[in-house]
């Protein structure tokens, strides 16, 4: 697809028909999330893929809202950046996230990106990186930055075709 078609594709996908995604396709988003650039290419994004359908309801509380469609996806991946090794994992994140919502969008698989770096879960006075590590495991030292949703799209969305012409400045603001 045109990258620009493909921009314009994109949107943020809540709702999921029960239709499995195979690990075929699973691969090929997660290998895009990785393919991302990252600073001074240290790599310091991981993802750790959740296809069990419970640990999926049960994350779906990793935060206090903005996060049930995690019951219902199809697959997740979390992205978790080494904060030791990297200053800028929250870019090498955000942008292995951003790759694999592309990816996803290019093949017709929906996805949505929940922010979960200094969230609350639904849990009183439990992070969402707490909550997240307890079930997924992740070593101290690692940091988690947000969990994307996948799953093949139930609902209708229009297309992105507009911009706010007013943020583009040249030269000087
Ligand atoms: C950094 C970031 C954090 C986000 N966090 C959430 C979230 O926690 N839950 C959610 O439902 N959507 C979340 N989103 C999706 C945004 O709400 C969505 O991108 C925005 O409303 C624009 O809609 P679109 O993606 O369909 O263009 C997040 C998006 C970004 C980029």
């Amino acid at each position: 697809m045109d990258f620009t078609k493909l921009i314009e594709k994109r949107r943020s996908i809540r709702k999921y028909t029960d239709e499995n995604i195979s690990d075929e396709n699973i691969e090929k988003i997660v290998r895009a999330g990785l393919l991302a650039p990252s600073s001074r290419n240290l790599k310091s994004a991981e993802i750790i893929v959740i296809k069990d359908k419970d640990t999926l309801k049960k994350l779906a509380d990793v935060k206090a809202s903005g996060s049930a469609m995690l019951d219902g996806a199809a697959f997740a991946a979390a992205v978790i950046g080494n904060s030791e090794k990297a200053d800028a994992w929250i870019e090498d994140c955000s942008l292995a996230l951003i790759y694999m919502q592309l990816a996803a969008a290019e093949m017709g698989i929906g996805s949505c990106w929940i922010q979960c770096r200094g969230r609350q879960s639904k849990l009183d006075g439990i992070s969402s990186e707490a909550f997240a590590r307890d079930m997924l495991s992740f070593p101290e030292g690692y940091s988690l930055e947000a969990i994307i949703a996948f799953g093949i799209s139930a609902e209708e969305k229009e297309e992105i075709r507009t911009i706010d012409e007013n943020k583009i400045h040249f030269e000087k603001y």
